[in-house]
């Protein structure tokens, strides 16, 4: 019998979307979760002054200070990652935690939720960022938790991260 895949899902959320979603991947998936923590905590980013900063960090594509992570990331086999879209990229605090600790995921996963767009944009910035292209994506729109269809998509996404998973362990067996 193969031992169950090792999960890891990390998230960034402002104001709860992506956290929410989070929690149902990780409870879905049997995995770990950790929250990116920012070293100005995230107070400093709330309300309009906090928005507009968001807003002009993933515009200048300035970095963002985050925490190491609390668990360590080489004991996963898959990290999943995910944020809100911010001006139709990846959130700078995403970004920041990816390049951190990308070299040390063994395969990556990636979500992410946005009002309306941004989302292949994001999903590039991210995979760039961690120097790795993901197994597999998730977008969850505004829409889609309006209309209920967001555990549909989840449900997809958990099913491909599994099954490219299994691919990959059959293939290191034959290696
Ligand atoms: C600064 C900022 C910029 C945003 N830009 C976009 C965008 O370009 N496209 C989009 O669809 N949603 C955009 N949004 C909306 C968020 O992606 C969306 O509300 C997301 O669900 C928020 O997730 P959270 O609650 O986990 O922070 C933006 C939100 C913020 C705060």
């Amino acid at each position: 019998m193969f031992e169950p895949f090792r999960i890891l899902v990390v998230y960034y959320s402002r104001t709860g979307t992506t956290r929410r979603v989070a929690q149902l991947l990780a409870s879905e998936l049997d995995a770990d979760i950790e929250a990116v923590r920012e070293c100005d905590g995230p107070e400093a980013r709330n309300g309009a002054s906090g928005y507009l900063r968001s807003l002009i960090d993933a515009l200048r594509h300035r970095r963002a200070e985050v925490m190491p992570a609390l668990l360590d990331v080489s004991a996963y086999d898959v990290v999943v990652v995910g944020g809100p879209v911010w001006a139709g990229g990846a959130c700078a605090p995403v970004v920041a935690w990816l390049t951190l600790h990308g070299e040390r995921i063994r395969h990556l996963a990636l979500f992410c939720c946005e009002g309306a767009r941004g989302s292949a944009t994001a999903f590039k910035q991210m995979s760039e960022a961690a120097g790795k292209a993901p197994l597999a994506t998730c977008v969850i729109t505004g829409r889609d938790l309006l209309g209920r269809r967001d555990g549909k998509k989840r449900d997809a996404f958990e099913h491909t991260i599994r099954q490219r998973m299994a691919a990959h362990r059959e293939t290191e067996w034959l290696a």
